[in-house]
């Protein structure tokens, strides 16, 4: 644009002078298309701009009218100033609008800027009457669920998208500040990595020939965790993670279950205890969630305030304290002490449940608790054996968190060839893992990881009671998809 500015000029002008002037006067006519967030925060203040986005509220008045657009840059949205000839009917709650104007200074409190407007024109039209949304009312998280189409038009999930992106920025960087490199690990497998047979098998939709051949000549699944192909892959590179889809045919109905999440997988090698892997795991939780809150706080402030009232204590006091690690028998023990009624049995051996899980972080004084080496038999067969009497327990380690429960799952792995071969053989899967064998093979040394569910920490952080409302587009059993 400018060098057409310039262009034009040449063949009518002749001094420098002349050039600049056309080029000053070429630009002060054109406006700058600006996003909400750097038109609020000041940028081309006293210019010409223009803004694309969506009307979030509309007030005429006698001779002006207001606006505030928002395109989703930011949760404050842009107030517009119009002369009241400016007004049409289809500029209603929830259209698309595109104008133009110049970016002043405002005289009132609430915004530090504000665009008047010379033009306004409607994009797309918005039927209020139809759009589920309505102007100044405050809709339950609950209530936006049925719209997963529509409901990042409102604030508070526009809100969570931002903070997710954030977060995931956030944990991308620890990992590359701490020297991981980032593996794609498939989502089409063969393994279950964790044994508990929650599978959703992947075959074409239209066999082409032999109907009782598999696409892959073995059964394929969407993968339940990428530890293994992680392990793989920390064989040769030593600190490995990944953040991916994951997919669970769980038939739960729970609010901290989807069939589809994200993880965030990380995986060590030569470590020397599991002290190595929750010292990770607390650092990846701690460093994300002081990004989060230092670069989008209007958006955090918004669940804090509206959606979990008092929540920023709970996570002020969270990131205050070093996270206590206690044992999975301890943990027993603390239950079994307690006047509490469960309602599922608390008995060495028995598997932590979310009531169990929610009491020990209350008890612990509200903070995320490193649970440890838990029974040998509850654990998928690459946990390492601690080789311990009488209990006999494995070195893995869960992390519990506020209002959710368990966070993250890791654990040593078993290195050793001898131990996970007869475990292996044990359970009729030695053929099958005959691959993860060979690491144990060559050159195998002591490592471990863990998985944490990224909603589950956005659930955390926010406060958000349903992990529904913290995933763009939920897959849970018996539901619709879009
Ligand atoms: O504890 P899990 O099953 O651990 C593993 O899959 C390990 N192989 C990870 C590893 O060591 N690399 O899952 C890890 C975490 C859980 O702690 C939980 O936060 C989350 O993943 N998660 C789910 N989140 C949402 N919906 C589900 N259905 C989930 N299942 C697990
Ligand atoms: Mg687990």
């Amino acid at each position: 644009m400018f060098q057409a500015a310039a262009k034009t000029f040449w063949v009518a002008s002749t001094t420098p002078r002349e050039i600049l002037s056309t080029i000053r006067h070429y630009c002060k006519k054109t406006p700058t298309t600006l996003r909400v967030s750097e038109a609020v925060s000041g940028a081309g203040l006293d210019t010409n701009v223009k803004v694309q986005g969506w009307v979030r509220s509309v007030r005429p008045q006698k001779t002006h009218l207001f606006l505030h657009v928002n395109d989703g840059s930011s949760l404050q949205p842009l107030q517009i100033v119009a002369s009241s000839e400016l007004n049409n009917p289809s500029l209603t709650f929830g259209c698309a609008v595109e104008v133009t104007g110049t970016l002043k200074r405002s005289p009132h409190q609430k915004q530090p800027v504000e665009l008047e407007a010379h033009q306004i024109q409607v994009v797309g039209e918005c039927n209020p009457v139809d759009f589920p949304f309505k102007i100044k009312e405050r809709h339950s998280l609950e209530y936006l669920r049925q719209f997963p189409h529509l409901r990042c038009r409102t604030n508070a999930f526009s809100s969570l998208l931002r903070v997710r992106s954030e977060a995931t920025t956030a944990i991308q960087s620890y990992f590359k500040k701490n020297g991981f490199v980032q593996i794609h690990t498939p989502v089409i497998t063969s393994n279950d990595c964790e044994g508990a047979g929650e599978l959703f098998q992947v075959e074409p939709s239209s066999p082409e020939s032999n109907e009782d051949e598999n696409f892959f000549s073995v059964p394929a699944f969407l993968t339940v965790s990428g530890q293994l192909h992680l392990e793989v892959m920390s064989g040769a590179l030593s600190k490995v993670f990944t953040f991916g889809p994951t997919f669970r045919a769980e038939n739960s109905q729970s609010r901290r279950h989807l069939a589809e999440f994200y993880m965030v997988e990380a995986e060590v090698s030569f470590t020397e205890s599991l002290e190595d892997l929750t010292k990770v795991m607390e650092d990846v939780f701690r460093s994300a969630t002081e990004h989060v809150l230092a670069h989008c706080p209007e958006d955090v402030d918004l669940f804090h305030k509206h959606v979990t009232p008092g929540h920023r204590e709970t996570v002020d006091s969270m990131l205050k304290k070093r996270f206590p690690v206690i044992s999975y028998t301890e943990a027993i023990d603390i239950l079994n002490r307690s006047s509490e009624k469960f309602a599922f049995p608390t008995n060495w051996g028995c598997d932590l449940q979310t009531e169990h899980e929610k009491y020990l972080v209350k008890h612990c004084g509200n903070i995320p608790v490193f649970v440890t080496d838990y029974p040998y038999d509850l654990k998928p067969f690459y946990a390492r054996d601690n080789q311990d009497h009488p209990e006999h327990t494995a070195a893995a380690v869960d992390l519990l968190v506020p209002g959710v429960g368990e966070l993250c799952g890791g654990s040593l792995r078993e290195e050793r060839l001898d131990l996970l071969r007869a475990r292996l053989e044990e359970a009729g899967l030695e053929e099958t893992y005959s691959w993860y064998l060979d690491l144990r093979r060559f050159g195998s040394v002591p490592h471990g990881g863990f998985g944490l569910g990224f909603e589950r920490y956005l659930q955390c952080i926010l406060g958000v009671e349903n992990i529904k409302d913290v995933i763009p587009f939920p897959r849970v059993s018996h539901s619709c998809l879009l």
